[in-house]
């Protein structure tokens, strides 16, 4: 039946018909006896739960780099669950550099520290200190052969952030008596500027450093910090002010300089989309991906810099971004001063009206029209646990315009084929590829059956399947594919395979033994997608 299917599909498929070479015909065959399913003129896989990275026919993937793996030789490695990809051009085509985000660890694989099978007893601090190593960011040199895009392991410009590179706050004033963080964590999503820097963004800063709490509005002496209730909590041997994390850290390749932008706000920061007003000034949109958390823009102060500017929330009702500083009339007398009000930023977008989104994730602009696309992941307790991708229409396309109109897109559901959209981006042909995040140990389970293991979608946004989201790739067991982000050709796709096996809880017997198969550990890896039908579509 499914080869009757598939060969119904390869009959119809004038796309895939001119691109058909007998390596792709092949492989083709046998992924279409497994997944292949038609529902237009693109190939899509079917859903499936298997410990396997499968593609489409047409395209191919390659490891590039996975955890562990010696990136120099003053012996840094590459860290634990990598997510956001950043794609920079090299001297020439032949050259290029990767900047790779470690949002967290899993601290069984990591260091050893499992609570579950061992009650009782602590994480050491060799254990926190290990785990400290293995978050942060990597920037990697690439190099182009005639099999596509390597990493260059032997690289001088290659280097590792982690929890314990010092980087200064940008801000006003010390926070907590201190212009210095020790190390960023959470780092989940990112952007790029165009003067060639890395925006890596804090989402989950609490499980590392815990939070704080302010039972008064402008009353700072009733600071209460809340301990960090994550299997990673440092701050029992690293007490560090939570208020040094939530932030967005912008990264320079060249100089190594890291520094955390203050005046982007402080919140679970998934992503930061940078879009450039005709002025040349930057916006940058940003989601925080809690429940009921807000959509925010910044607008630079000037050209070049993101130090300085206004940050604005979204009000979806009244289609107003509202200003988040002590000049708006709602803010006056709440908060001592800017940088407290940028410290406590959800409580100033509550105030103002900004409006609560079902856990807003990734952003990415459509070239074509320039609306900005939202993926919002999923709301269980509003029953919508498939989550939606929302579109914002700034007025006049200006980024800089303090009044939009908003829509959902497209809902998650059976009808689409997709549940909890997290990452987003599009291709130069203005089509967008998404990847989505169904919770590990939700995979498979309940309402979430029919959606199989998280997986890769091409959702084209014009012609005859406009709006149909197509599963280009299904992850391995138990992980979530992020970080999509095209070579400057288009002709590669580079994807995060983030936390395959998360849900493992006896070393000896992990859940999945991607990328390497067998007995192995499983890795967080990086892959190169390419192959005839991703250059057919993006190039
Ligand atoms: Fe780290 Fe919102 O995903
Ligand atoms: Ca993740
Ligand atoms: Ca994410
Ligand atoms: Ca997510």
């Amino acid at each position: 039946m499914e080869r009757r299917l598939f060969l119904q599909f390869m009959g119809r498929s004038t796309l895939l018909a001119s691109l058909i070479g007998s390596e792709f015909l092949l492989q083709a065959c046998t992924t279409a006896e497994k997944h292949l399913q038609t529902k237009g003129a693109f190939p899509s896989l079917a859903p499936n739960m298997d410990d396997t990275f499968d593609l489409v026919p047409g395209l191919k993937s390659e490891v590039l780099i996975k955890w562990q793996d010696v990136i120099n030789s003053e012996g840094e490695f590459f860290g634990s669950n990598n997510d956001f990809l950043a794609f920079l051009p090299g001297e020439n085509d032949k050259e290029a550099f990767l900047w790779v985000n470690h949002e967290y660890v899993h601290p069984l694989f990591v260091s050893g520290y499992h609570p579950e099978s061992n009650p009782g007893v602590r994480k050491t601090r060799a254990q926190a200190d290990i785990e400290r190593k293995n978050v942060g960011g990597s920037f990697l040199r690439l190099q182009k052969n005639e099999n596509g895009w390597k990493v260059d392991f032997k690289s001088t410009r290659n280097f590792r952030v982690d929890a314990t590179t010092p980087m200064p706050l940008i801000t006003d004033r010390p926070i907590e008596n201190s212009e210095t963080a020790i190390g960023m964590t959470g780092n989940c999503s990112g952007g790029k500027t165009p003067w060639g820097t890395i925006l890596t963004c804090e989402e989950n800063f609490q499980d590392f450093f815990g939070n704080v709490k302010f039972s008064k509005k402008g009353d700072t002496t009733k600071r209460h910090v809340i301990a960090a209730s994550s299997p990673m909590a440092w701050d029992d041997f690293y007490p560090h002010a939570p208020e040094h994390y939530g932030w967005v850290v912008e990264v320079n390749p060249k100089t190594r300089e890291c520094k955390k932008l203050t005046a982007l706000g402080r919140f679970s920061h998934e992503g930061a989309l940078v879009v450039e007003a005709a002025d040349g000034r930057c916006v940058v949109y940003m989601g925080d991906d809690s429940q009921d958390e807000h959509f925010y823009k910044f607008i630079a102060d000037k050209k070049g810099s993101l130090e300085k500017g206004k940050l604005y929330v979204a009000n979806t009702s009244a289609g107003r971004w509202e200003l988040l500083s002590l000049e708006n009339p709602k803010l006056k007398g709440l908060f001592k001063d800017q940088t407290e009000l940028l410290v406590r930023t959800r409580e100033a977008a509550r105030l103002v009206g900004g409006t609560p989104l079902d856990r807003p994730e990734g952003a990415a602009q459509d070239p074509v029209t320039k609306s900005i696309f939202l993926n919002c992941t999923m709301n269980k307790s509003a029953n919508r646990p498939f989550g939606s991708i929302m579109k914002f229409t700034e007025t006049l396309r200006d980024p800089c315009s303090l009044t939009f109109t908003s829509e959902v897109f497209l809902n998650g559901g059976e009808l689409t084929g997709f549940a909890c959209p997290d990452n987003l981006c599009f291709d130069k042909k203005g089509n967008l590829w998404m990847t989505n995040d169904v919770a590990d140990y939700d995979l498979g389970q309940g309402e979430y059956k029919p959606f199989g293991n998280n997986g890769l979608f091409y959702i084209p946004l014009s012609g005859p399947d406009a709006g149909k989201a197509f599963r280009f790739a299904v992850a391995p067991k138990e992980a979530e594919l992020t970080g999509p982000c095209f070579s400057e050709d288009g002709k590669t796709l580079f994807l995060s395979v983030q936390h395959p096996g998360a849900n493992t809880d006896d070393l000896k017997n992990p859940t999945s033994h991607w990328p390497e198969g067998g007995k192995s550990t499983p890795r967080s890896a990086v892959v190169a997608i390419s192959g005839p039908l991703l250059e057919s579509l993006t190039s």
